[in-house]
């Protein structure tokens, strides 16, 4: 076990980072491990490629079974993305007896359960702490640090692309519109953004982490996902006057031993640690039942800060390797899964509501409200000249998310209501 033999796939933006790392830090890993790390292949698209890092060419191939069925490799790094022929190539990796290390968020919230089930019935260890926001370990908190504790709360920035452009919009007053070009034009997000925009790429990582936090497989299709796309400088502005900033938040929550994972737009109250949290940065707020609040905060993406995490997945393989108890620390859930209705998902909530304005129109509203009990926490009234409507703003105290649906349709259907033009929920 003295050198431990890499099948590296994928050299882009997080490949090169691996390699740049095993290279810097070369006699640390040496001396944690007690083993020498060594790439033997290189998994890539095109060998004629130029690339960011100086690799032997001889490294390279395109041919995925010099990797996954090879027996000259130890430990699969799987830093090329994709789903359905990564999965493939991950099982038989798993089956030939490898252990592997992904950063591939979108193959784990889709099959995370079964390449663990492969992976422990082969006694082989897979770890992907790169997956959810790049160079923060949250993962290893999830299952190593909370061990010990019950998780009763999850929210994360947990995409960097969307919290730079609602940390654009709020600063600088911007459009939606305006911001994505610039972010598109800075490389922060992608030619086509869906994936980030729309909220899916965050569900993906609030799946794992329920995964892991709540200790019950949380499926993909058990996240409700909303993005950023409806979101307008107006939302921004009166969020700001009444002491919020608006973020798009993963929520993860449990009550009893039913919980609710999702993803939307929210109103973080200024003075909630996530509300600071700007640009690209991201951030996981973990509120325990024993530890209380925590937070960890950091890059969620990038070459060497997703690295980081990689190799230190390696280490902990190889360290596992010279213990022999590889697929011994696997963190399976073992809890049914049980999820809430919106009867049981209680928060506050903002709305914005454009309304005649004339005598009355409030005393209609609040009627609707006091109809399905729920109780107001503020009312605002905003003079707009570029707007014919009055701006009414609302501010619940907690309400179930049930009774909420039914108070916006009955809004909507009011003569005095033109429109239900917002509604977030508010945290902190
Ligand atoms: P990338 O820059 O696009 O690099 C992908 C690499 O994989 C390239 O070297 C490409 O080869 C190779 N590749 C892709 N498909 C292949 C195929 N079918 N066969 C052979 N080689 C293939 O991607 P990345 O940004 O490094 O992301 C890699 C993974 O890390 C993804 O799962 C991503 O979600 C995850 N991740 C990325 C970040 C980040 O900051 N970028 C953060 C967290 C997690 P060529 O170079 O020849 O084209
Ligand atoms: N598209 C992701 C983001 C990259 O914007 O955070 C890291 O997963």
């Amino acid at each position: 076990m003295d050198t431990i033999r890499i099948g590296l796939m994928g050299l882009g933006t997080v490949g090169s980072g691996v390699v740049r790392i095993l290279e810097n830090h070369r006699d640390d890993l040496l001396r944690q491990t007690g083993s020498h790390i060594e790439i033997r292949k290189i998994l890539v698209q095109s060998t004629e490629k130029l690339r960011d890092v100086n690799v032997p060419q001889h490294l390279l191939t395109t041919d995925p079974e010099d990797i996954a069925g090879a027996p000259d490799i130890d430990v699969v790094v799987e830093v090329m993305g994709g789903v359905p022929q990564t999965k493939l190539l991950l099982e038989k990796a798993l089956r030939s007896g490898k252990h592997v290390v992904t950063a591939n968020k979108d193959l784990m919230a889709l099959h995370g359960a079964e390449l663990l089930s492969v992976a422990a019935e082969q006694g082989c260890d897979i770890f992907y702490e790169a997956s959810v926001a790049g160079g923060i370990p949250i993962i290893r908190a999830l299952t190593e640090s909370f061990s010990s504790d019950r998780i009763m709360r999850m929210l994360g920035i947990v995409n960097g692309t969307t919290n730079f452009i609602l940390t654009k919009m709020s600063l600088e007053g911007a459009s939606y519109e305006e911001v994505l070009k610039e972010a598109q034009a800075l490389g922060y997000a992608e030619a086509d953004p869906t994936s980030d925009v729309e909220g899916l790429d965050a569900a993906r990582k609030m799946a794992i982490l329920a995964t892991l936090g709540f200790r019950m497989n949380v499926a993909l299709s058990d996240v409700e996902a909303k993005g950023i796309t409806g979101v307008t400088k107006e939302d921004i502005l009166y969020g700001q006057r009444l002491g919020y900033e608006l973020k798009l938040l993963g929520l993860a929550e449990r009550d009893g031993d039913s919980v609710s994972v999702s993803v939307q737009p929210a109103m973080v109250r200024k003075s909630h640690p996530l509300a600071s949290v700007n640009g690209v940065f991201n951030a996981v707020y973990v509120y325990g039942e024993a530890v209380g609040e925590t937070m960890f905060y950091g890059q969620g993406a990038g070459a060497m800060p997703t690295a980081t995490s990689v190799v230190a997945d390696l280490v902990s393989v190889v360290k596992n390797m010279r213990l022999n108890v590889n697929g011994q620390r696997l963190s399976r859930p073992y809890k049914e899964k049980r999820l809430q209705t919106d009867d049981r998902i209680r928060g506050k909530f903002f709305l914005l509501l454009h309304v005649e304005d004339r005598a009355g129109v409030l005393a209609q509203i609040t009627q609707v409200f006091a109809k399905h009990d729920v109780s107001l926490e503020s009312v605002l009234q905003h003079p707009n000249a570029a707007n014919p409507s009055a701006e009414i703003i609302i501010i619940t105290h907690d309400a179930d998310q049930a009774s909420m649906k039914n108070v916006i349709a009955e809004c909507e259907n009011l003569d005095v209501v033109n429109q239900v033009k917002s509604v977030y929920r508010v945290i902190g």
